[in-house]
């Protein structure tokens, strides 16, 4: 069984996007091992309710790594230190008796703080709703099933649809960049028969929005596919940039 431990937990408080934050400091006493990180988090909220101060906002939803929600900066990694891990499969074992854990919201001019630690994600959607939809029709589900996809490909295609749209990789970017998540949406679609046809216009609208929003740009310092909880590789960018050029020539 995991040893119950104590640290100090110092944690971005922020009361509205136009409001000034500042770190507040908490001490949390005999934490078992096994509690996650949200957990301890949600632990820390009812120690601030009994007091009668104000609960900890920050965003969860499915606490199983699949919604991307739960969008936290912890000792300077998205996410914290685990690799290939969301902040809700993050486990108070990870960390020793006496720490301090820093808890920050993701720093992004993408993603503007609402309060203390939930960001405005919103941004993703509009992106992803530039991308458009497979406007091809593919039939029923017994036709798409009879074009017979090479296992390499389908697996690649797989492994960029495996982004949870979480921003990781836009906290971890020095440029702010939306890169290695754009380039994961255009992927899973432009490897694949029914969404290559439109691979070069989507990834052409998706990538004017998020210039248009405010994304920086990629200088391949790779701390986007360090810091990505799903392990999306930037070779997908490298797709991107060819559907992107693709799509200039046809212009
Ligand atoms: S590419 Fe990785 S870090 Fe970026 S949004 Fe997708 S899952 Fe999150
Ligand atoms: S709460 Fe859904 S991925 Fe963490």
């Amino acid at each position: 069984m995991d040893k119950n431990i104590s640290f100090t937990l110092k944690v971005w408080r922020q009361r509205g996007p136009k409001e000034k934050g500042a770190f507040e400091t908490y001490q949390m006493k005999d934490i078992p091992g096994d509690t996650s990180f949200l957990e301890t988090l949600d632990i820390l909220n009812e120690q601030l309710i009994n007091e009668g101060k104000e609960p900890i906002v920050f965003d969860h939803d499915c606490r199983e790594g699949i919604c991307g929600m739960c969008s936290l900066y912890v000792n300077g990694h998205p996410h914290g230190p685990a690799t290939g891990a969301t902040t809700c499969q993050l486990y108070i074992r990870r960390f020793k008796d006496g720490d301090t854990i820093t808890v920050e919201p993701w720093r992004s001019a993408g993603f503007p703080v609402i309060r203390d630690l939930m960001v405005d994600r919103n941004a993703f959607d509009k992106i992803q709703q530039a991308g458009g939809y497979v406007s091809i029709n593919t039939g029923g589900i017994p036709d798409a099933n009879s074009i017979a996809i090479p296992k390499p490909i389908a697996e690649e295609a797989m492994d960029a649809a495996a982004c949870i749209g979480c921003g990781a990789c836009v906290a971890a970017c020095k440029n702010g960049s939306a890169m290695l998540f754009v380039s994961a949406k255009v992927s899973q679609l432009a490897l694949l028969p029914q969404g290559k046809v439109e691979g070069a216009r989507r990834a052409k609208a998706m990538l004017a929005k998020m210039d248009e929003l405010g994304f920086g740009n990629c200088t391949n310092t790779r701390a986007c596919e360090a810091e990505c909880p799903k392990c999306v590789s930037i070779s997908n960018i490298a797709r991107l940039n060819r559907e992107f050029i693709k799509a200039k020539l046809k212009d």
